[in-house]
């Protein structure tokens, strides 16, 4: 009798450890799903490529890569990593793609080295330099809102925001620039691309300081007015 006594004590003690490791293991899976699932919102096309089409993934259109969806798409260029987080930051709040605008020739350490003449100085003294982009260009023709990250370069946007926004039609658009600088203020960094983008509509533009915060990002959400049209 005391050993089946015991033999029940122990069932009900495997059993109950058993329940508790299954309810550990849920929000891990959880999270590790959430994170594929910001991945490939952030990314493109080959992380997308490979989710698998499921009631669990109801955000299927922001894995695929930019086509206009979703209304918004946030692009930006990001030499040293500062602008890029903001961007995402935005993106990851409105729900909008995501297009990192590269260089077709990187830029190299030496070439960011400001004040020695480097290749970034060169191209920001001459108004008429347009750094070719790697890749293939965003179809903006769904899109009617384009947020539009960079770092200032010499007071301005670095010159391959100007070779983008002439690459593109922006015309019928909103364009909200925002950047990230060491102290400047986003000054005529934006104004000065207007003539660049006729028919498209700028809102005023937005300098975050390096390491700006996520909250911060999203109280200055709050405060752009997209004009979404009749
Ligand atoms: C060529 C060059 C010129 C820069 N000029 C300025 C400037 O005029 N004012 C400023 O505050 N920061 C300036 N910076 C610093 C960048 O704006 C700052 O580090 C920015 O956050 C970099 O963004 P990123 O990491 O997204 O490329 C300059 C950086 C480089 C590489």
């Amino acid at each position: 009798m005391k050993r089946k006594i015991f033999a029940i004590f122990a069932f009900a003690a495997i059993l109950a450890s058993a329940l508790a490791g299954c309810s550990h293991g849920r929000p891990a899976a959880r999270e590790t799903q959430a994170e594929t699932e910001r991945a490939a919102v952030i990314t493109d096309a080959p992380a997308s490529a490979e989710t698998p089409a499921s009631a669990e993934t109801p955000a299927e259109s922001e894995t695929e890569p930019p086509s206009g969806k979703g209304g918004t798409i946030v692009v930006y260029f990001s030499r040293t990593g500062h602008t890029k987080p903001v961007a995402e930051y935005v993106a990851e709040e409105l729900g909008a793609d995501i297009y990192e605008i590269e260089a077709r020739v990187p830029y190299t350490d030496d070439d960011i080295r400001y004040f020695t003449d480097c290749r970034a100085d060169r191209e920001q003294n001459d108004p008429s330099a347009r750094p070719e982009i790697a890749g293939e260009l965003p179809d903006l023709s769904g899109y009617g809102a384009v947020y539009l990250g960079y770092p200032i370069w010499h007071g301005q946007a670095p010159r391959i925001i100007c070779t983008f926004l002439e690459s593109v039609d922006l015309s019928g658009k909103t364009v909200i620039p925002f950047c990230t600088s060491g102290s400047s203020p986003i000054g005529s960094s934006a104004s000065d691309l207007h003539a660049l983008t006729p028919g498209a509509e700028w809102l005023d533009g937005r300098r975050f300081e390096i390491g700006a915060s996520r909250e911060e990002v999203v109280r200055w959400l709050e405060t752009v007015n997209v004009n979404e049209g009749p």
